[in-house]
């Protein structure tokens, strides 16, 4: 395993739609694995695979129990491999993120509240899961990275766009 450089915002490959993986192989292992090490040293709750220069529709997360976020449910670690998003409903809700590829940073941004994702773990074994709240917001955060999109992307007003030191109490726990 290695831990790997993760791209910043700007560098070109970020804002690429990733491809979708076509062989559950010996090589998608030592991705996943890299992946699992670098979000762990950064403490990250997701990672994706072209935030590591790898333009391949493949996430990673992972929410344990944070005192930061004492209403989250904690989200087992998932692979999820070529997912698919399906809202159910409309309702969206604002909360804060952050993203390894936009370090200090945090901003407000709008996501549906309830959705459906599916997709193929490590294995190539299809699944299907339903999510609300913080869960729901990682996946779509992650998910948006495999179509090249970065949170500043979806904030509303650039005014709830700030560096994390700064923003302090303004930037409160995550709605769940
Ligand atoms: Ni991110």
């Amino acid at each position: 395993m290695t831990i790997r450089r993760v791209l910043k915002m700007g560098e070109p490959l970020l804002a690429q739609v990733a491809a979708p993986v076509q062989r559950f192989d010996a090589e998608l292992d030592t991705l996943v694995r890299d992946m699992d090490e670098t979000m762990r040293s950064l403490n990250g709750a997701g990672i994706a695979a072209p935030q590591i220069g790898v333009s391949l529709r493949v996430v990673i997360f992972e929410v344990a129990d944070n005192p930061r976020y004492p209403n989250v449910a904690p989200v087992p670690y998932t692979v999820l491999i070529n997912p698919q998003l399906t809202p159910l409903g409309s309702e969206q809700a604002e909360g804060w993120e952050g993203c390894l590829s936009v370090p200090g940073l945090r901003g407000l941004v709008p996501r549906y509240t309830h959705l459906r994702y599916s997709g193929f773990d490590l294995h190539g074994v299809p699944f299907e899961r339903t999510a609300h709240g913080f869960h729901a917001r990682v996946v779509q955060h992650e998910v948006d990275h495999l179509d090249g999109v970065l949170y500043p992307q979806r904030i509303r007003d650039l005014r709830n766009l700030g560096f994390e030191d700064a923003l302090g109490a303004r930037m409160t726990p995550m709605p769940d």
